[in-house]
């Protein structure tokens, strides 16, 4: 992103210790959601990607994913589509398990949210290790479409995410705001 919108982003995200277990800095996105300038500003840069990588739908996974990707399809003018954590959605689901520090978790996607050929921007809070937004990866082609692309807010380099993620995205483009 350019110079100043990272300045201002990077200023509404606040670091809060030992949060939420000893060891762990979280990073934490409320006070960008409460200042309509930040948030906006975001939804605007995340909604021209979408322009530049032919995007159908927006994924946004659960929580704080759903919160920055719902304005940003209203914005562009395509579908949400939730990602959620396993057990969740109603109707048929195609689920995705991955690995934690510590154990497995899973995630779902309705089995019809996508068509055959959609073009589909992931767009997450923040990537860390990269499970979830790989995982994320293989539901998006199993349900039979194609990713266009993974859009974060924030980017924690020192946990490599974008390495682990590269033979996920197969060329697809990793967009770090
Ligand atoms: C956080 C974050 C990403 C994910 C990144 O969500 O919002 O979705 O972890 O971590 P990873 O790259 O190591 O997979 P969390 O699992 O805390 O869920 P929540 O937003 O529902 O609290």
């Amino acid at each position: 992103a350019p110079a100043e919108l990272r300045e201002l982003l990077l200023s509404r995200i606040t670091d809060i210790p030992d949060h939420p277990q000893p060891g762990v800095v979280f990073k934490d996105i409320t006070p960008l959601l409460a200042d309509p300038a930040a948030f906006g500003a975001l939804t605007e840069a995340f909604a021209e990607l979408c322009g530049r990588h032919r995007v159908d739908k927006i994924v946004g996974l659960e929580a704080r994913g759903f919160i920055l990707a719902a304005p940003v399809a209203v914005r562009a003018g395509v579908g949400f589509v939730p990602v959620r954590k396993a057990g969740k959605l109603p109707g048929t689901t195609l689920g995705q398990t991955y690995e934690l520090e510590y154990g497995t978790a899973e995630i779902e996607i309705h089995t019809d949210a996508l068509a055959p050929g959609d073009r589909v921007l992931v767009i997450d809070d923040v990537l860390a290790t990269g499970g979830t937004a790989d995982a994320s990866l293989q539901l998006i082609r199993r349900a039979g479409a194609e990713v266009a692309g993974l859009a974060v807010l924030l980017e924690l380099g020192f946990l490599a995410g974008r390495q682990r993620l590269e033979p996920g995205l197969k060329g697809a483009p990793l967009e770090a705001l």
